[in-house]
Protein backbone atom coordinates (compact mmCIF):
# COMPACT_ATOMS: atom_id res chain seq x y z
CA UNK A 1 0.00 0.00 0.00
CA UNK A 2 1.66 3.48 -0.85
CA UNK A 3 -0.96 5.65 -0.09
CA UNK A 4 -1.85 6.57 3.63
CA UNK A 5 -4.75 9.38 4.24
CA UNK A 6 -2.43 10.34 6.81
CA UNK A 7 0.76 10.92 4.69
CA UNK A 8 2.64 13.98 6.00
CA UNK A 9 4.85 15.14 3.53
CA UNK A 10 4.64 16.82 0.79
CA UNK A 11 8.14 16.65 -1.75
CA UNK A 12 8.88 19.79 -3.76
CA UNK A 13 11.15 19.23 -6.67
CA UNK A 14 12.87 22.45 -7.92
CA UNK A 15 13.95 22.29 -11.38
CA UNK A 16 14.44 26.61 -12.23
CA UNK A 17 11.87 28.41 -13.93
CA UNK A 18 10.95 32.31 -14.16
CA UNK A 19 9.26 31.33 -11.01
CA UNK A 20 12.97 30.77 -9.43
CA UNK A 21 13.59 33.61 -11.56
CA UNK A 22 15.71 36.86 -10.62
CA UNK A 23 16.63 40.72 -11.80
CA UNK A 24 18.59 43.36 -11.15
CA UNK A 25 15.34 45.88 -11.09
CA UNK A 26 12.12 44.76 -9.26
CA UNK A 27 9.46 46.49 -11.43
CA UNK A 28 11.18 45.06 -14.76
CA UNK A 29 8.63 41.87 -15.48
CA UNK A 30 11.10 41.17 -18.68
CA UNK A 31 14.77 41.54 -17.90
CA UNK A 32 15.60 38.40 -15.35
CA UNK A 33 17.63 35.41 -15.54
CA UNK A 34 15.26 32.57 -14.91
CA UNK A 35 16.44 29.88 -12.43
CA UNK A 36 18.19 31.65 -9.98
CA UNK A 37 16.57 31.11 -6.67
CA UNK A 38 16.71 27.54 -4.78
CA UNK A 39 13.43 26.18 -3.77
CA UNK A 40 14.05 25.66 -0.21
CA UNK A 41 14.37 29.67 -0.26
CA UNK A 42 11.20 29.90 -2.08
CA UNK A 43 9.74 27.89 0.17
CA UNK A 44 10.32 29.96 3.08
CA UNK A 45 7.94 32.46 4.61
CA UNK A 46 5.53 31.76 2.18
CA UNK A 47 2.26 33.52 3.70
CA UNK A 48 -0.29 31.42 5.33
CA UNK A 49 1.36 28.03 5.18
CA UNK A 50 1.37 26.93 8.81
CA UNK A 51 -2.52 26.98 8.67
CA UNK A 52 -2.78 25.75 5.34
CA UNK A 53 -0.72 22.75 6.05
CA UNK A 54 -1.38 21.79 10.01
CA UNK A 55 1.07 18.75 10.34
CA UNK A 56 1.63 18.18 6.89
CA UNK A 57 5.66 18.75 6.30
CA UNK A 58 7.30 20.21 3.43
CA UNK A 59 10.17 18.48 1.95
CA UNK A 60 12.21 20.14 -1.18
CA UNK A 61 14.61 18.54 -3.74
CA UNK A 62 16.83 20.69 -6.11
CA UNK A 63 16.88 18.50 -9.26
CA UNK A 64 17.85 21.37 -11.66
CA UNK A 65 18.25 24.97 -12.20
CA UNK A 66 17.64 26.01 -15.61
CA UNK A 67 15.14 28.13 -17.58
CA UNK A 68 13.05 25.36 -19.24
CA UNK A 69 13.79 26.42 -23.41
CA UNK A 70 16.92 24.73 -21.87
CA UNK A 71 15.41 21.33 -21.00
CA UNK A 72 17.50 18.38 -21.26
CA UNK A 73 16.51 14.37 -21.96
CA UNK A 74 19.03 14.00 -19.40
CA UNK A 75 17.01 15.79 -16.28
CA UNK A 76 13.62 14.39 -17.78
CA UNK A 77 15.17 10.87 -16.66
CA UNK A 78 16.43 11.98 -13.38
CA UNK A 79 13.19 14.29 -12.73
CA UNK A 80 10.81 11.01 -13.33
CA UNK A 81 13.04 8.90 -11.40
CA UNK A 82 12.99 11.49 -8.44
CA UNK A 83 9.10 11.96 -8.59
CA UNK A 84 9.14 7.85 -8.92
CA UNK A 85 10.82 7.46 -5.88
CA UNK A 86 9.27 10.25 -3.68
CA UNK A 87 5.75 8.80 -4.68
CA UNK A 88 6.63 4.96 -3.78
CA UNK A 89 7.11 5.96 0.05
CA UNK A 90 4.22 5.65 2.02
CA UNK A 91 4.78 9.28 3.98
CA UNK A 92 4.39 11.27 1.14
CA UNK A 93 1.24 12.32 0.15
CA UNK A 94 2.18 14.48 -3.55
CA UNK A 95 4.65 15.92 -5.15
CA UNK A 96 5.39 19.25 -6.75
CA UNK A 97 7.50 20.68 -9.14
CA UNK A 98 8.15 24.30 -9.97
CA UNK A 99 9.23 24.76 -13.80
CA UNK A 100 10.04 27.22 -16.10
CA UNK A 101 6.45 27.74 -18.59
CA UNK A 102 8.05 27.37 -21.95
CA UNK A 103 8.28 23.66 -21.76
CA UNK A 104 5.81 22.65 -18.97
CA UNK A 105 3.31 21.20 -21.00
CA UNK A 106 6.10 18.98 -22.48
CA UNK A 107 7.45 17.92 -19.00
CA UNK A 108 3.49 17.37 -17.47
CA UNK A 109 3.24 15.50 -20.78
CA UNK A 110 5.89 13.10 -20.43
CA UNK A 111 5.56 12.30 -16.53
CA UNK A 112 2.31 11.62 -17.60
CA UNK A 113 3.29 9.28 -20.20
CA UNK A 114 6.42 7.63 -18.76
CA UNK A 115 4.66 7.01 -14.85
CA UNK A 116 3.14 3.36 -14.25
CA UNK A 117 -0.61 4.14 -13.33
CA UNK A 118 0.12 2.29 -10.39
CA UNK A 119 2.01 5.00 -9.07
CA UNK A 120 -0.89 7.76 -10.90
CA UNK A 121 -3.84 6.46 -9.57
CA UNK A 122 -3.77 7.35 -5.97
CA UNK A 123 -1.30 10.43 -5.59
CA UNK A 124 -0.98 13.80 -7.17
CA UNK A 125 2.03 15.41 -8.81
CA UNK A 126 1.36 19.43 -9.30
CA UNK A 127 3.49 21.32 -11.39
CA UNK A 128 3.42 24.96 -11.09
CA UNK A 129 5.55 28.17 -12.42
CA UNK A 130 5.42 31.73 -12.78
CA UNK A 131 5.01 34.58 -15.23
CA UNK A 132 7.17 36.87 -13.77
CA UNK A 133 10.16 36.26 -11.88
CA UNK A 134 10.61 35.56 -7.91
CA UNK A 135 12.43 39.44 -7.53
CA UNK A 136 9.25 41.12 -9.21
CA UNK A 137 6.46 43.19 -7.25
CA UNK A 138 4.18 41.72 -9.34
CA UNK A 139 5.53 37.97 -8.76
CA UNK A 140 2.96 35.17 -9.14
CA UNK A 141 5.29 32.54 -7.91
CA UNK A 142 4.07 32.52 -4.06
CA UNK A 143 -0.15 32.64 -5.26
CA UNK A 144 0.82 29.99 -7.79
CA UNK A 145 2.77 27.95 -5.02
CA UNK A 146 0.26 28.30 -2.61
CA UNK A 147 -3.05 27.12 -4.71
CA UNK A 148 -0.30 23.99 -5.80
CA UNK A 149 0.05 23.25 -1.98
CA UNK A 150 -3.79 23.44 -1.48
CA UNK A 151 -4.25 21.07 -4.74
CA UNK A 152 -1.80 18.77 -3.10
CA UNK A 153 -3.38 18.65 0.32
CA UNK A 154 -7.00 17.66 -1.33
CA UNK A 155 -7.67 14.41 -0.79
CA UNK A 156 -8.50 12.79 -4.48
CA UNK A 157 -6.77 14.31 -6.57
CA UNK A 158 -4.49 12.26 -8.32
CA UNK A 159 -2.00 12.13 -11.54
CA UNK A 160 0.20 15.21 -13.25
CA UNK A 161 -1.78 17.93 -13.17
CA UNK A 162 -0.51 21.65 -14.17
CA UNK A 163 -1.97 24.75 -11.60
CA UNK A 164 -1.17 28.55 -13.25
CA UNK A 165 -2.90 31.65 -12.14
CA UNK A 166 -5.74 29.40 -9.78
CA UNK A 167 -6.88 27.17 -12.85
CA UNK A 168 -5.75 23.34 -12.56
CA UNK A 169 -5.72 21.70 -15.95
CA UNK A 170 -4.61 18.35 -16.68
CA UNK A 171 -0.95 17.47 -18.04
CA UNK A 172 -2.60 15.36 -20.85
CA UNK A 173 -4.39 18.78 -22.31
CA UNK A 174 -2.74 22.07 -21.25
CA UNK A 175 -0.71 24.52 -23.45
CA UNK A 176 0.90 27.67 -22.58
CA UNK A 177 -1.53 30.03 -24.85
CA UNK A 178 0.49 33.24 -24.16
CA UNK A 179 3.75 34.70 -23.93
CA UNK A 180 2.88 37.29 -21.12
CA UNK A 181 -0.26 37.29 -19.27
CA UNK A 182 -0.34 35.78 -15.70
CA UNK A 183 -3.02 33.55 -16.84
CA UNK A 184 -0.69 31.79 -19.42
CA UNK A 185 -2.37 28.33 -19.58
CA UNK A 186 -5.45 26.96 -21.07
CA UNK A 187 -6.50 23.42 -21.97
CA UNK A 188 -8.56 23.96 -25.02
CA UNK A 189 -11.52 22.18 -26.20
CA UNK A 190 -11.49 19.98 -22.71
CA UNK A 191 -11.48 22.66 -20.39
CA UNK A 192 -9.76 23.37 -17.34
CA UNK A 193 -10.35 20.40 -14.71
CA UNK A 194 -10.96 23.15 -11.60
CA UNK A 195 -9.95 25.99 -9.81
CA UNK A 196 -8.72 27.02 -6.52
CA UNK A 197 -10.48 29.62 -4.70
CA UNK A 198 -9.49 30.93 -1.14
CA UNK A 199 -7.21 28.08 -0.51
CA UNK A 200 -9.81 25.77 -2.08
CA UNK A 201 -10.03 23.41 -5.15
CA UNK A 202 -13.73 23.28 -7.10
CA UNK A 203 -13.32 20.88 -9.58
CA UNK A 204 -15.45 21.43 -12.72
CA UNK A 205 -15.20 18.13 -14.13
CA UNK A 206 -14.74 14.65 -12.99
CA UNK A 207 -11.41 13.17 -11.97
CA UNK A 208 -9.75 12.42 -15.59
CA UNK A 209 -9.94 8.21 -15.02
CA UNK A 210 -7.38 7.60 -18.33
CA UNK A 211 -4.11 7.18 -17.17
CA UNK A 212 -1.21 6.88 -19.48
CA UNK A 213 1.84 4.84 -18.12
CA UNK A 214 2.04 3.49 -21.20
CA UNK A 215 5.56 4.36 -21.83
CA UNK A 216 7.44 3.49 -18.31
CA UNK A 217 9.44 0.96 -19.98
CA UNK A 218 10.62 3.69 -21.91
CA UNK A 219 12.27 4.96 -19.01
CA UNK A 220 14.21 1.73 -18.46
CA UNK A 221 15.26 1.75 -22.05
CA UNK A 222 16.90 4.78 -21.75
CA UNK A 223 18.14 4.44 -17.99
CA UNK A 224 19.52 1.11 -20.07
CA UNK A 225 21.59 3.23 -22.79
CA UNK A 226 21.23 6.49 -22.01
CA UNK A 227 20.26 7.32 -25.43
CA UNK A 228 16.89 8.69 -26.84
CA UNK A 229 15.50 8.51 -30.49
CA UNK A 230 16.12 11.24 -32.59
CA UNK A 231 12.71 12.88 -33.37
CA UNK A 232 12.46 16.62 -35.04
CA UNK A 233 9.15 18.61 -36.17
CA UNK A 234 8.63 20.44 -39.45
CA UNK A 235 5.70 22.81 -40.28
CA UNK A 236 3.23 22.87 -43.32
CA UNK A 237 2.85 26.83 -44.19
CA UNK A 238 1.97 28.62 -47.54
CA UNK A 239 5.19 27.71 -49.98
CA UNK A 240 5.82 24.72 -48.49
CA UNK A 241 8.78 22.50 -49.92
CA UNK A 242 10.25 19.32 -49.50
CA UNK A 243 14.00 21.46 -48.47
CA UNK A 244 13.57 20.88 -44.59
CA UNK A 245 12.82 16.96 -44.56
CA UNK A 246 15.08 16.10 -47.64
CA UNK A 247 18.11 17.82 -45.39
CA UNK A 248 16.82 15.89 -42.20
CA UNK A 249 17.21 13.08 -44.12
CA UNK A 250 20.89 13.37 -44.52
CA UNK A 251 23.38 12.53 -42.45
CA UNK A 252 24.35 14.64 -39.79
CA UNK A 253 27.94 14.74 -38.27
CA UNK A 254 27.08 14.29 -34.47
CA UNK A 255 23.75 13.10 -34.35
CA UNK A 256 22.07 10.07 -34.70
CA UNK A 257 20.06 9.41 -37.67
CA UNK A 258 16.46 10.69 -37.58
CA UNK A 259 13.87 8.22 -36.51
CA UNK A 260 10.40 10.01 -36.39
CA UNK A 261 8.83 12.92 -37.86
CA UNK A 262 6.19 15.01 -36.30
CA UNK A 263 4.46 17.26 -39.00
CA UNK A 264 1.90 20.10 -37.79
CA UNK A 265 0.08 20.17 -40.63
CA UNK A 266 -2.25 22.94 -41.45
CA UNK A 267 -5.90 22.86 -40.68
CA UNK A 268 -7.27 19.03 -40.02
CA UNK A 269 -4.14 18.13 -41.18
CA UNK A 270 -3.87 19.42 -44.81
CA UNK A 271 0.01 19.37 -46.31
CA UNK A 272 1.75 21.02 -49.02
CA UNK A 273 1.89 18.60 -51.85
CA UNK A 274 5.82 19.18 -52.03
CA UNK A 275 6.20 18.57 -48.23
CA UNK A 276 3.55 15.51 -48.35
CA UNK A 277 5.81 14.01 -51.03
CA UNK A 278 9.05 14.72 -48.74
CA UNK A 279 7.12 13.05 -45.98
CA UNK A 280 6.08 9.70 -47.89
CA UNK A 281 9.98 9.54 -49.12
CA UNK A 282 10.75 10.17 -45.13
CA UNK A 283 8.33 7.25 -44.41
CA UNK A 284 9.72 5.00 -47.05
CA UNK A 285 13.54 5.50 -46.05
CA UNK A 286 12.29 3.71 -42.28
CA UNK A 287 11.13 7.41 -40.56
CA UNK A 288 7.72 7.27 -38.44
CA UNK A 289 5.72 9.87 -39.52
CA UNK A 290 2.81 11.36 -37.19
CA UNK A 291 0.49 13.98 -38.43
CA UNK A 292 -0.52 16.78 -35.80
CA UNK A 293 -2.00 19.94 -36.70
CA UNK A 294 -0.54 23.85 -36.28
CA UNK A 295 -4.50 24.77 -34.95
CA UNK A 296 -4.35 25.66 -31.19
CA UNK A 297 -7.69 24.21 -30.50
CA UNK A 298 -9.48 20.67 -32.12
CA UNK A 299 -7.56 17.61 -33.54
CA UNK A 300 -6.89 15.65 -36.47
CA UNK A 301 -9.84 13.72 -37.92
CA UNK A 302 -9.04 11.03 -40.03
CA UNK A 303 -10.79 10.83 -43.47
CA UNK A 304 -9.99 6.90 -43.11
CA UNK A 305 -7.20 6.43 -45.43
CA UNK A 306 -4.34 8.60 -44.56
CA UNK A 307 -1.15 7.56 -45.32
CA UNK A 308 0.53 8.95 -41.91
CA UNK A 309 -0.90 8.42 -38.53
CA UNK A 310 -2.75 11.00 -36.72
CA UNK A 311 -1.27 12.25 -33.28
CA UNK A 312 -4.50 11.15 -31.47
CA UNK A 313 -5.53 14.72 -30.58
CA UNK A 314 -1.92 15.45 -29.21
CA UNK A 315 -0.26 19.17 -29.97
CA UNK A 316 2.82 19.27 -32.53
CA UNK A 317 5.40 19.32 -29.12
CA UNK A 318 3.49 16.31 -27.28
CA UNK A 319 3.20 14.81 -29.95
CA UNK A 320 7.31 14.48 -30.15
CA UNK A 321 7.18 13.05 -27.15
CA UNK A 322 4.76 10.58 -27.61
CA UNK A 323 6.30 9.45 -30.71
CA UNK A 324 10.13 9.55 -28.72
CA UNK A 325 8.51 7.24 -25.91
CA UNK A 326 6.78 4.78 -28.02
CA UNK A 327 10.42 4.28 -30.02
CA UNK A 328 11.49 3.81 -27.52
CA UNK A 329 8.96 1.38 -25.28
CA UNK A 330 9.91 -2.10 -25.41
CA UNK A 331 6.10 -3.45 -25.13
C1 LIG B 1 11.30 29.23 -18.37
O1 LIG B 1 10.49 28.58 -19.04
O2 LIG B 1 12.14 28.68 -17.62
C2 LIG B 1 11.34 30.70 -18.46
C3 LIG B 1 10.02 31.31 -18.73
C4 LIG B 1 9.03 31.09 -17.65
O3 LIG B 1 9.19 30.33 -16.70
O4 LIG B 1 7.96 31.76 -17.75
Amino acid sequence: MIFEESAQKIVVLGTGGTIAGSSARVEDPIGYTAGQIDIAELLRNLPGMPERLGSVQLVTEQVAQLDSKDMEFAIWLQLAERVQYHLKQVDVRAVLITHGTDTLEETAYFLHAVLPPELQCCKPVVLTCAMRPASSLESDGPQNLRDAISVALTSGVLGVVVLCAGTLHSALDVQKMHTYRLDAFASGDAGALGYVENGLLRLVKNWPLEQAGYASSAIESIADDGSWPRVEIVMNHVGGSAAVVDALLQPLPGYAPMQGLVVAATGNGSLHMALEAALSRASQAGVKVLRSSRCALGRVISGGNDEFEHANGLTPVKARVALMLKLLARD
